[in-house]
């Protein structure tokens, strides 16, 4: 479980582990953009929230990753759990699975948050992201990947990203005492560069290339 605020570098570390190592990522973020680009009915429920900044509901998400999991293992789950009733609900599908999980907290400053977010360009077909100035694509506006259109998320507005700061001080950050008090966790610096931090977080989880740590 990657957890840390908008913008830490959640997403990133997830796309290079899944491509070195073979974990899946599931990005509950993604997931429900894609929802909303198809404009299914969850999709349009959860467009009001995400457009303000705020968290969907846990019912929709839990029901949205259970239905995610249900034959994955091995994965990366990316902004997910963000409150204590999808954390509960989290533990106890794994351990209807027998599966084992580790909390993998990203210290950053909120300092370097909004520099990273507003520079963001990012493929909404398979989530990957760039940044203009700490991680440009070989051509501007570009995917390297698969050649695709990079777009800026519209809530990444500053007033907006201001909002999803304060949701995620209010509702995730007691997580953090949550997994210390009761289950597996490591906390990785994200403060530095996008190598520096992957680095940092192969050496907290001496599992993570053979894939099974979570
Ligand atoms: P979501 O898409 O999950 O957004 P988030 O958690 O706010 O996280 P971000 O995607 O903004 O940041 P990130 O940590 O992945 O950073 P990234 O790697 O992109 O959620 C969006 C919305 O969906 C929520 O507001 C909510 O409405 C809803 N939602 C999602 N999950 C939910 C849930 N579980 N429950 C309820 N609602 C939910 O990096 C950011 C930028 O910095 C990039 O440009 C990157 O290139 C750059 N960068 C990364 N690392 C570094 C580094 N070390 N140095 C310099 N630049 C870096």
């Amino acid at each position: 479980m990657f957890l840390g605020p908008p913008g830490a570098g959640k997403g990133t570390q997830a796309k290079i582990l899944e491509d070195r190592f073979g974990y899946r990522q599931i990005s509950t973020g993604d997931m429900l953009r894609r929802h909303r680009s198809e404009k299914t009915a969850l999709g349009l429920e959860a467009q009001g929230y995400m457009d303000a900044g705020k968290l969907v509901p846990d019912d929709l998400v839990i029901r949205m990753v259970e239905a995610e999991l249900a034959n994955v293992e091995n994965v990366i789950v990316d902004g997910f759990p963000r409150t204590l009733p999808q954390a509960e609900a989290f533990e106890a599908l794994l351990a209807s699975k027998r599966l084992k999980s580790v909390a993998v907290i990203f210290d950053v400053d909120n300092s370097v948050l909004i520099e990273r977010i507003t520079g963001r360009w990012s493929n909404p077909r398979t989530g990957r992201v760039y940044h203009e100035k700490f991680n440009p694509p070989k051509v501007a506006g570009i995917d390297d990947e698969d050649g695709g259109p990079l777009v800026q998320r519209p809530d990444d507005a500053a007033d907006v990203v201001a909002k999803r700061l304060a949701e995620y001080d209010e509702k995730t950050t007691p997580l953090i005492a949550y997994f210390e008090k009761s289950g597996a966790f490591v906390h990785v610096n994200a403060l530095g560069a996008i190598a520096d931090v992957t680095r940092a977080i192969i050496a907290k989880l001496p599992d993570v290339d053979s894939g099974s740590a979570a």
